[in-house]
């Protein structure tokens, strides 16, 4: 089975939702736009969480100059779950999106956020999955571009998940998504 999609302009921290899928960066450790506000709502028990899968996560690929591991970080495309701390939802799960420059706009490592973060739904047994628009911010992905990799995924994508609600913080990515939903 594949999920039912619906759109929703507004605040993600704000929505009710099994799970609460926050565009994250590597270090887990927060950062601005959904990731901050995931955080600032959620409260601190979604970062002493984050901080433990940090310390389970094997050694990033970073390397310093003397070729040693340096920092852990969750790779670029993976999904990660923890509490929801005081969100309406039982889990928040953390995806690494690509950025759209270093990435060359290779769909399949954003598309991969979306698979990862439904499989990861579906061991969790979460039945409504809220995601924003994993790139489109900081990480500078063209949002039409962005709402068509997310929408295609998430149809190809067989899951247990009964509803995905995509969450726009503005018209311009509610906009995109209309486009994409058709
Ligand atoms: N609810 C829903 N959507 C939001 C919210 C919110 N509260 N805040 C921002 N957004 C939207 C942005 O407008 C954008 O369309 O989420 C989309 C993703 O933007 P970012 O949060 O900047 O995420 P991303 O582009 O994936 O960059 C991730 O930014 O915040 C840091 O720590 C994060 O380093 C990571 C990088």
């Amino acid at each position: 089975m594949t999920a039912t999609i619906t759109l929703v302009q507004g605040d993600i921290t704000r929505q009710s939702a099994d799970a609460i899928v926050n565009a994250a960066n590597s270090s887990l450790l927060g950062g601005g736009g959904v990731d901050g506000a995931i955080h600032r709502r959620g409260g601190p028990e979604i970062l002493a969480e984050c901080r433990a899968l940090r310390a389970s996560l094997p050694h990033s690929r970073l390397r310093s100059s003397g070729g040693t591991p340096i920092g852990r970080g969750l790779p670029t495309g993976q999904a990660v779950a923890t509490t929801a701390g005081r969100l309406d939802a039982r889990w928040v799960i953390h995806t690494v999106g690509p950025v759209h420059q270093a990435s060359g706009g290779d769909p399949a490592l954003l598309a991969s956020c979306y698979r990862e973060a439904l499989r990861v739904a579906d061991e969790l047994g979460a039945r409504t999955v809220a995601f924003p628009a994993i790139s489109t911010g900081v990480y500078r992905w063209p949002m039409d571009d962005a709402a068509r990799i997310a929408v295609e995924t998430v149809r190809d994508t067989p899951t247990a998940v009964e509803e995905v609600r995509f969450v726009l913080f503005d018209d311009r990515a509610y906009e995109a998504f209309v486009r994409q939903l058709g």
